[in-house]
């Protein structure tokens, strides 16, 4: 069966860090409480002049670098992100001129907010395979912090602000499931688009966590009910980096080996479609990952959405 391979990885997070104790001073909150309640201790922040834009370039240029091709035969560039600094052009038409790649690429931005970057190499799979093509570049870049009302204490303590792009490659015989859906909702978790005023995020957080344990569980079963795989066949299990709980929620219900779940939302909060590539490069850059490992990814969030892939490394 026809799939993708991530063979390259590089990210790009903001130097400024907000702790938990910085917080302490602009609401009423604890450190004790966020990091009970998370897992989050600190999140990067990006200064006023740090867009989407540039964090995303900075990510994508370390991928590759991080990698052997060619840069000329990248085909397709997809960036996923709810907080482009542009509505229009698309960050990936952009990093085509930025980065030097050819001008026949395929490029465009994605927004399935949290689930953004699994939306990303899904769509990336089915372009690489339908069109013959033998690398994409899929990144997840956002800057948060920027539509984040720091007076709001259900959502300020949550969200940080990075960049992580991937390069893929097309490969036969190798295993790639996909599970995603799409649940219309704009009460839960939305932001408005007026530019009259200046719009904040807004989340029912004790929904988004119904909503998260219930999907990440019923995406992960199916992921492995399609491959025929067990849980135990599994090395890990890279979960959007929302919340340490629903994370131990998930993992108390498949009965799972907890320490599958690699986790590093301690240092950099919810970055929505960048959660998931700041993981994977984490995890690369310190040699976790192995050839043939199998590997599920799963994210979750605005639309509302959720998407799971199990793959290969
Ligand atoms: N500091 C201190 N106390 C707080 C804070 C805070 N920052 N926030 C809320 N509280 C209080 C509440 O007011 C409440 O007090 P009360 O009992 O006196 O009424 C109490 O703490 C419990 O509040 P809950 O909302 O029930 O807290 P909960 O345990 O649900 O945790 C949280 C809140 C962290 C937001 C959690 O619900 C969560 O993580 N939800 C998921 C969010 C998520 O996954 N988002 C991802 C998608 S983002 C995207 O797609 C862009």
């Amino acid at each position: 069966m026809k799939g993708i391979k991530i063979i390259a990885t590089g990210s790009y997070l903001p130097k400024d860090i907000m702790s938990n104790h910085d917080l302490e001073k602009l609401v009423d909150t604890s450190d004790e409480w966020i990091q009970n309640r998370t897992g989050i201790k600190e999140r990067r922040i990006a200064k006023q002049e740090e867009t989407t834009a540039m964090l995303a370039y900075n990510a994508a240029k370390k991928a590759i670098e991080n990698s052997t091709i060619n840069k000329a035969d990248i085909d397709i560039i997809i960036v996923a992100t709810f907080t482009s600094n542009y509505l229009t052009p698309s960050i990936a038409c952009l990093l085509q001129e930025q980065l030097g790649l050819k001008s026949t690429i395929l490029a465009f931005d994605l927004n399935a907010a949290c689930s953004g970057f699994v939306y990303g190499l899904i769509m990336a799979n089915s372009l690489l395979s339908f069109n013959n093509y033998r690398y994409g570049l899929v990144i997840g870049a956002e800057v948060i912090s920027k539509i984040i009302d720091y007076q709001d204490r259900n959502t300020c303590i949550l969200f940080g602000d990075g960049a992580a792009a991937t390069i893929i490659e097309s490969q036969d015989n190798s295993i790639f499931q996909q599970v995603h859906g799409a649940i219309g909702d704009d009460k839960t978790l939305y932001c408005e688009v007026d530019n009259t005023n200046k719009n904040y995020l807004k989340m029912n957080g004790k929904q988004v966590f119904k909503f998260a344990g219930k999907v990440v569980q019923a995406s992960i079963i199916k992921l492995l009910t399609d491959s025929n795989l067990t849980i135990e066949e599994i090395d890990y299990i890279i979960c959007h980096q929302a919340n340490s709980r629903i994370i131990d929620y998930v993992a108390k219900g498949l009965k799972a080996d907890r320490n599958k779940f690699y986790m590093n939302i301690d240092k950099y909060g919810n970055t929505s479609a960048a959660s998931i590539p700041l993981v994977i490069d984490e995890m690369n850059q310190k040699g976790l990952l192995h050839q043939k490992d199998k590997i599920i990814l799963v994210g979750f969030g605005g639309g509302l959405s959720y998407g799971g892939i199990l793959m290969e490394w």
